[in-house]
């Protein structure tokens, strides 16, 4: 692996050499203006701590329960559409690198791997499942009995995307699903040949063009089809209800992802979640929206322990991570970091970029003089915002 990827920045810069650029931005801009994503790194940026020195700590406590699991590190893999794309079989990839690492790994309704798949490749990987509810729900249901069939139980439902979000170099660039192919989309890709021979290649040659992994077999059609049916058009016209109904038919654990106040919090706790992820879809879909850091410290109050408090959104160091565990999350989604991780140095650089949030968290624990994740709640902390 290349030695002089040492953080989140090395590893993005590297990234954006091997993909095609459409690629590239499409995991890594924001939405229209870009404002969402510039306010996460500023209220990440504004938050400072008072050091406790000389505490002699030989080791910090790093590891997170949830659902009678205990995880190594504070992080969860969070579900990324395409991550097939990124490198050949992505999604197995990243379950494995979670694996070793003993965090979750979360598939997306839109890998290019489906469930079985990802299964067959880590038997024993700590999987969770993240839904988008398609309109046509006998056709959801029948994912879910995929999902389940798995061994996957914890769900995950995605609530903050009711509409596609207006991301303009998607359409500049020619990056859509289904795939235009475009002029330009085609020098793109032809000039960037590594990423065409050792992950477009291989799919072509195992059975086509890579597609959405979950579309059911009737409906399969790859991601350059110009058909898309009505029945997998994420329903727009979701809410809590639907929320409630999957609660009730789901057996294992349930949390809502893209809650960004208290009181959709607490709609969440009254519906019987077993948690939330406070989260601004990594800033890619509400540009005006707020910063989970913003509301984070209400929602964990609220919720008065009542149920696990996920974070997410603009994470690049280990020190974000700390930030948002000293405001009471339980644990921290990822999403581009092992993302670049794995366009960087494929599997290696995913396992790698998790080291390294994991490395800079232990410091910044350690110099803080704080032992544990619990003992993050009650450092002394600035904020400059
Ligand atoms: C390329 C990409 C694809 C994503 N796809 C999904 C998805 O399919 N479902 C979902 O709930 N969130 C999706 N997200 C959002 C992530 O789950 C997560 O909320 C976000 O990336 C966190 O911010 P970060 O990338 O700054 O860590 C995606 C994010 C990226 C970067």
């Amino acid at each position: 692996m290349e030695t002089k990827l040492h953080n989140f920045y090395d590893f993005r810069a590297y990234a954006r050499k091997k993909l095609p650029r459409l690629l590239f931005e499409y995991i890594d801009r924001g939405t229209e203006d870009e404002i969402a994503l510039t306010e996460l790194r500023q209220s990440l940026d504004s938050v400072r701590f008072v050091p406790e020195v000389l505490s002699g700590l030989e080791t910090v406590q790093t590891d997170f329960m949830f659902a009678e699991k205990t995880h190594a590190l504070p992080l969860v893999i969070a579900p990324t559409a395409l991550a097939g794309l990124v490198s050949f079989d992505g999604e197995v990839k990243l379950a494995r690198a979670a694996e070793r690492a003993r965090i979750p790994f979360t598939i997306s309704t839109q890998s290019v791997t489906p469930v079985e798949h990802i299964r067959a490749g880590v038997p024993d990987a700590d999987l969770w499942f993240q839904l988008y509810v398609w309109k046509n729900r006998a056709l959801t249901d029948q994912l879910l009995d995929r999902v389940w069939a798995s061994g996957v139980t914890t769900l995950v439902i995605t609530a903050d995307t009711p509409v596609s979000p207006n991301r303009e170099y998607n359409l500049k660039n020619g990056f859509s699903i289904p795939f235009r192919p475009s002029i330009r989309a085609g020098l793109d890709v032809a000039t960037h040949p590594r990423w065409f021979f050792r992950v477009l290649l291989p799919y072509l040659r195992s059975g086509g063009m890579p597609s959405y992994g979950h579309y059911p077999q009737d409906f399969r059609h790859n991601v350059t089809s110009s058909v898309q049916s009505q029945d997998l058009q994420l329903e727009n016209l979701l809410n809590w209800n639907d929320v409630a109904e999957l609660r009730k038919k789901w057996r294992g654990e349930i949390i809502v992802k893209g809650i960004l106040s208290v009181n959709d919090a607490q709609k969440a706790r009254a519906i019987g979640a077993d948690g939330i992820v406070v989260s601004a879809h990594g800033g890619r879909n509400l540009d005006i929206a707020v910063t989970p850091l913003d509301v984070l410290g209400q929602v964990v109050e609220a919720l008065n322990n009542r149920l696990a408090v996920f974070v997410d959104s603009g994470v690049r160091r280990g020190s974000d991570v700390l930030k948002l565990l000293s405001y009471g999350a339980k644990a921290v989604f990822i999403g581009r970091a092992p993302l670049w991780g794995l366009a960087a140095a494929d599997e290696q650089g995913a396992d790698a970029m998790i080291a390294i949030l994991a490395m800079e968290l232990q410091k910044a624990m350690t110099m803080l003089g704080r032992v544990s994740i619990n003992d993050l709640k009650n450092v002394t902390r600035f904020v400059s915002r």
